[in-house]
């Protein structure tokens, strides 16, 4: 049914979409990032902006302290305000913003604007939880390649009004820049693909925390990726791109390329940037050169209880060399780990405590097995993923087998929309079910394994769905009784206007 409520949120939010896109055009003056909010409680929401009059080279404020003004309502049209309050920053944080609210109720619809120097943000929604929702409206989006496509896939998503919007990483790539123009990509057994680079990157491949807040300045500049962030709040956490390819813990992919200290002084910087550019509430903790940053986290949106993973920070180096392997010895160490033991617990202690009809697991990367080779052989896998870390994937599964509610995992980092179901014992359908992933299409980030994966869907028949063709995003709505993945795709990722629809969609009981 179209409800008076319903209507007013709708319209409030294409009115934002189109301000935001003409603000855009016409260039603002010390908010050209936008806004956002994120880590939404039954009565909190973080909210964010950052002043920055020349994003792309530094940001343009100079270094000392600036008070911003921020309001939050009940109604879209900012009438009655229920905070009204000046924020400090500096550039010690990059004259980011982030203002926690408190004493919200739960599952409700908030407005928000932040205002400097004269000039007004557009107004953002934003929502708390709720545990007695009736449903759960949850997008996941990741891998976003600037110069892979334009954002269609965010128009969309900012259209749909969802809940909560969960990012599982690459919001940004670190590498530096590309060349305008499609490509014919060698993708295997003889065949040729297209590949397309739209845009390009601001700067070679990025390391220092200039470098890194003018790359996060070049992604938030795009106005759809802008009006994602004004519609829903976020949950976010990042994978490799954010600071290098495929890094763990305190391991670059590349150690003969950056010593073990530069890495560290890296990953701070990097992890700077990412905290002054999301609507988190933490900044990271930093000791001498290492850093930590809070990114795991625990969210009750009416049936679903949703635990947000950080498969990235504390994981052992990827055994076996990493890359696609069949597996070795060092997989089988006890010591390997995906999570890190502090991280780990927390997982089993919240999922085995979880009165949830539904407990979505948003990891980076696939839980689900996936051979690149057909049996009898040895399975070849991506060790990157949890095919890489056997025994701590059992230990998980093994949680999930005794009993948790209906568990779906929310995937990113391979490029290809994915639903399958999850079996106690990896690539053995005859061993118990325990869940279900959904993984939907990439935001824009191209797929040139595609191909690889196609020609062994056989060898994988827990896999209900793939695609690795399509850039887009995946609906995920949760009721009492069911999960829905509508998979949203891009028509055409070269073009920022592109149509986006709807695939399929999957109930996860019915796979
Ligand atoms: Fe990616």
């Amino acid at each position: 049914m179209f409800s008076r409520r319903s209507f007013i949120v709708l319209a409030g939010a294409a009115a934002a979409a189109s301000q935001q896109r003409s603000r855009a055009q016409t260039g603002a003056r010390f908010f050209s990032l936008g806004i956002a909010s994120g880590s939404p409680g039954p009565d909190s929401v973080i909210l964010w902006t950052r002043l920055a009059p020349d994003p792309l080279n530094g940001g343009g404020m100079t270094p000392g302290r600036a008070d911003v003004r921020v309001r939050v309502a009940r109604d879209p049209a900012m009438r009655n305000v229920i905070r009204d309050d000046m924020v400090a920053t500096t550039g010690a944080k990059a004259h980011s913003v982030h203002y926690k609210v408190e004493g919200l109720e739960p599952g409700r619809e908030y407005w928000y604007q932040f205002s400097y120097d004269g000039e007004d943000t557009v107004i953002g929604r934003t929502r708390t939880t709720n545990p007695k929702d009736a449903e759960a409206r949850i997008a996941l989006a990741y891998c976003q390649s600037y110069e892979g496509g334009f954002y269609a896939a965010y128009r969309d998503m900012a259209e749909w009004l969802p809940d909560l919007v969960i990012h599982t990483g690459d919001y940004i790539y670190e590498g530096g820049i590309g060349k305008l123009g499609a490509t014919m990509r060698d993708v295997g057994g003889g065949e040729r693909r297209l590949f397309e680079t739209v845009r390009l990157h601001n700067s070679s491949e990025i390391v220092s925390l200039f470098d890194y807040r003018n790359r996060y300045a070049l992604y938030k500049s795009d106005p759809d990726l802008q009006a994602a962030h004004a519609a829903a709040p976020w949950i976010v956490a990042m994978d490799d791109h954010e600071i290098d390819n495929n890094w763990a813990g305190d391991l670059p992919q590349d150690p003969d390329k950056q010593t073990a200290l530069e890495f560290k002084v890296r990953k701070l910087a990097a992890f700077q940037a990412y905290y002054e550019h999301m609507p988190i509430e933490a900044p990271p903790v930093i000791s001498g050169v290492q850093s930590g940053l809070q990114m795991y986290g625990l969210y009750r949106l009416g049936p679903a209880q949703v635990h947000l993973l950080d498969t990235r920070q504390f994981r052992t180096n990827q055994p076996c060399g990493d890359g696609r392997k069949v597996s070795c010895e060092e997989a089988l160490d006890p010591a390997q780990t995906m999570l890190g033991g502090d991280q780990e617990k927390w997982l089993f202690r919240e999922l085995t405590r979880s009165n949830a009809p539904f407990n979505l697991i948003a990891t980076q990367v696939w839980f689900t097995p996936y051979r690149y080779n057909a049996p009898p052989e040895a399975p070849q896998m991506n060790f990157d993923s949890w095919d890489g870390y056997p025994l701590a994937r059992q230990r998980l599964s093994d949680v999930l087998a005794q009993g948790v509610r209906n568990p779906v995992f929310l995937t990113g980092d391979w490029h290809t929309a994915m639903a399958s179901t999850v079996y106690q014992t990896p690539l053995d359908t005859r061993s118990k079910r325990i869940g279900h992933e959904l993984v939907g299409a990439s935001i824009s980030s191209g797929c040139p394994w595609a191909r690889d994966m196609e020609i062994m869907r056989d060898a994988n028949p827990h896999v209900a769905h793939l695609n690795g063709n399509k850039r887009g995003y995946l609906r995920v709505t949760v009721k009492k009784d069911d999960c829905i993945g509508d998979f949203r795709v891009v028509e055409d990722v070269g073009r920022a206007n592109s149509a986006v629809t709807s695939e399929l969609e999957i109930h996860t009981k019915d796979i």
